[in-house]
This record gives C-alpha cells, sequence and structure tokens, in this order.
C-alpha cells in the first residue's frame, strides 16, 4: 500500500538522546488478522509523554510513535470481523509501545485488540476516556468486585487531578461514593468539589512519614496514583477489610510497609494493569462507561488538542502540570 499520513515521530538521534516531530509515514500492507484503523482522536497519558520523550523501559525501539490510546475507523479487515467504517476503539495492549500508537492518522492493529464503540459513546467521547478512564473503571470495578460500598466509607483519591484521577473522582460520585481527593495544585478544589469530591486534602499530608506501623482507619477504599512515599503512609490508614488499588508511579517506584494493616485490618492491594485485562471484561468496562457509570460533565474535563499543538501538552505533563484529560484530535 502507498499511503502517506502523519505522525508524531520520536527519534534517537544519539544513543539515549531524543528529539520528537510530526514526520510523513507511509503505510505497509495489512497483515492477515490485523485491521487499518484511521485515526479520528487519540489521548495523552503520563506513559505517552514518556515514550515521547524517549523511554527504552516502555518503547524499546525508535522511531516511534506513541499513543496508547486512538478511536477512529475500520479502513481495512482482512479478516471480516469488522466492516469498512465500523467506529472502533483500541486502548492499551501494546499499542504506542512496540506498536506505532495512536499520534498518528494510521493504526494497524491485531483485530483482537479492537473493541467496538458502544451505541452510547461517540468517538470523541472514548477519548474523553482513553486508557485513563478504562484505568479508573478497573479501579472501580475491582473496588465493587472486594465489597466496597458507598456506605462503607471514604475512598480516597490520589493525583486527583490527572487523568485517571479525574475520572475516577466522576465515576465514584455517580455511583454515590463519598470520595476525598489528594492534590498538590491549590488553586484546583473548586474543580475537584465540582467533579464530586466531598473533601479534598493537599498531597504534602499524604507525604508526611510516621513511625507507627498504623494510623486511625480513614479510607474503605484508596485509588493511587501516586506510589512512592505516599502509598506507604496510605497503607496504614486504610480501615477494616480495605481495599488499596496500586496503579501509578508519579512520586516513585517503590513503597514500605509492615505486615500490621494486612493481619491487623486484613486490607488487599490491588495491582492494576490496564494494558493486558481480557477482552470480555475490556468489553464489559467500555459499555458501563457508556451507560451507568457516564460522567455527566464528560466532555467538559476535557480539552481538544491538534496533534501539531501536542509538544507543548507533553512537557506540561511530565511537570504534573495537567488538569483533566487532552484529546488528540488527528485531522484538520
Ligand atoms: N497501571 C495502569 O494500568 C495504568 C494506567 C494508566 C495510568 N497509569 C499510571 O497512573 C499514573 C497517573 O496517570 P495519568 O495519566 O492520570 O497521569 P497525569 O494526568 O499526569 O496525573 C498524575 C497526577 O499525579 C499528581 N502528581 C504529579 N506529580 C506528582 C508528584 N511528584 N507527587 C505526587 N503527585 C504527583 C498530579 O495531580 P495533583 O496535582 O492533583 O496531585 C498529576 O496531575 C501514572 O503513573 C501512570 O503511568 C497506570
Amino acid at each position: 500500500m502507498n499511503k502517506n499520513y502523519l505522525a508524531l515521530v520520536t527519534e534517537e538521534y544519539e544513543p539515549n538522546k531524543f528529539s520528537r516531530s510530526i514526520k510523513t509515514k507511509t503505510l505497509g500492507e495489512i497483515p492477515e488478522n490485523y485491521s487499518l484503523v484511521k485515526v479520528e482522536y487519540s489521548s495523552l497519558n503520563y506513559k505517552d509523554a514518556l515514550t515521547a520523550r524517549g523511554h527504552k523501559g516502555i518503547a524499546r525501539n525508535y522511531p516511534h510513535t506513541p499513543g496508547i490510546d486512538a478511536s477512529g475507523i475500520i479502513e481495512i479487515c482482512n479478516s471480516g470481523k469488522f466492516k469498512v467504517g465500523d467506529e472502533v476503539i483500541v486502548t492499551g495492549h501494546d499499542l504506542g509501545m512496540n506498536t506505532n500508537g495512536g499520534f498518528g492518522q494510521y493504526i494497524v492493529v491485531p483485530d483482537d485488540w479492537i473493541v467496538p464503540l458502544p451505541s452510547n459513546l461517540t468517538l470523541y467521547e472514548a477519548m474523553c476516556y482513553g486508557t485513563a478512564g478504562f484505568t479508573a473503571a478497573i479501579c472501580v470495578y475491582e473496588l465493587i468486585r472486594n465489597n466496597i460500598k458507598p456506605e462503607t466509607g471514604k475512598i480516597l483519591v490520589t493525583g486527583a487531578t490527572g487523568g485517571v484521577g479525574t475520572i475516577a473522582i466522576g465515576i465514584l460520585s455517580k455511583l454515590n461514593y463519598e470520595v476525598v481527593a489528594s492534590t498538590g495544585k491549590s488553586d484546583e478544589y473548586e474543580y475537584l468539589k465540582n467533579l464530586g469530591a466531598i473533601e479534598i486534602i493537599n498531597r504534602s499530608e499524604l507525604e508526611e512519614s510516621s513511625k507507627k506501623p498504623m494510623l486511625s482507619a480513614k479510607w474503605s477504599g484508596v485509588i493511587d496514583n501516586v506510589g512512592g512515599k505516599t502509598l506507604s503512609n496510605l497503607i496504614k490508614s486504610v480501615g477494616m477489610h480495605g481495599c488499596v488499588c496500586v496503579l501509578g508511579n508519579v512520586s516513585g517506584d517503590y513503597f514500605e510497609t509492615s505486615v500490621y494493616p494486612f493481619l491487623l485490618r486484613g486490607i488487599s492491594l490491588i495491582g492494576i494493569d490496564s494494558a493486558s485485562k481480557d477482552k470480555n471484561l475490556r468489553d464489559d468496562l467500555w459499555i458501563k462507561l457508556s451507560k451507568e457509570w457516564k460522567i455527566d460533565n464528560l466532555v467538559d474535563l476535557c480539552r481538544l488538542v491538534p496533534l501539531k499543538n501536542l509538544d507543548e501538552e507533553i512537557n506540561l505533563i511530565l511537570k504534573g502540570g495537567q488538569k483533566g484529560r487532552v484529546v488528540v484530535k488527528l485531522w484538520d
């Protein structure tokens, strides 16, 4: 096939030195059981920013097009599993890692990765959620599966103004949970209250260490985007049979804990891996996001940015400065 398209490309110009720019690429042949998707929208996640500046732990080979999310239209499907013109979502798996991702106008992906767009969702709304929203949905699913109910107690969400945090607060509030939001942005309290948080704490409170192995019980569930010292500390305040979803590392990769919260309160730590969720659960959660979990003001939480302006948004998310979600528009 001889079709040109535009994509953001990160290149390694010297060992471990990277640059990025918009380039013209050319599509090759579409393998058996793969589809060609014309990408209408993508979205910006923290992981995309890491590969956009070069990160061999996530994307081994360069030149590389980041973007772990895409929503768009089937142009070619050799297996007949999808029809030309079908609207679809692709998130996670290997997209934007060792497979060129959604920051290009076309992606070529295995049919198994493709989720049909639920009827109550637009392609734009799907990327308002993106991997961040899908990950938030997995966390909510895990809390429910572990018997954490609105009447069980408060849910703490750390990294609250970020992509996952924003959507998690939106879904939990919609489901009548009482959410406490932890943020480093003192000027965004109003934003978090409008999302549905009943209480807001400054993230520095969760960074203060205590020598005690346990503290008074405050949270019935936690969605933690942050890791590091914050995670070490908040584990001490999880109540009886509480549950912590561990999904992010913006402040650190390692944490410490004693065994006491596990032995005396029976708490659970649940690891969240959004990239490799099985197809049935993936399809079900996207349907929930389009129906009973759909956030009423979803599109108000997002900014639409053309591909050519993505560079500055990447720099901002790397500094922890983004609020809500950035949706990327691939075509003018
Ligand atoms: N496990 C999975 O499957 C999965 C899926 C998606 C994302 N993730 C991970 O989840 C995390 C959040 O992703 P995201 O896309 O929501 O990122 P994001 O939009 O950049 O949000 C991260 C938020 O964390 C807070 N933060 C930033 N730097 C911090 C620091 N040094 N210490 C404490 N808090 C800090 C900020 O919120 P405040 O200013 O409000 O505190 C920031 O907005 C990332 O680590 C990402 O890699 C994992």
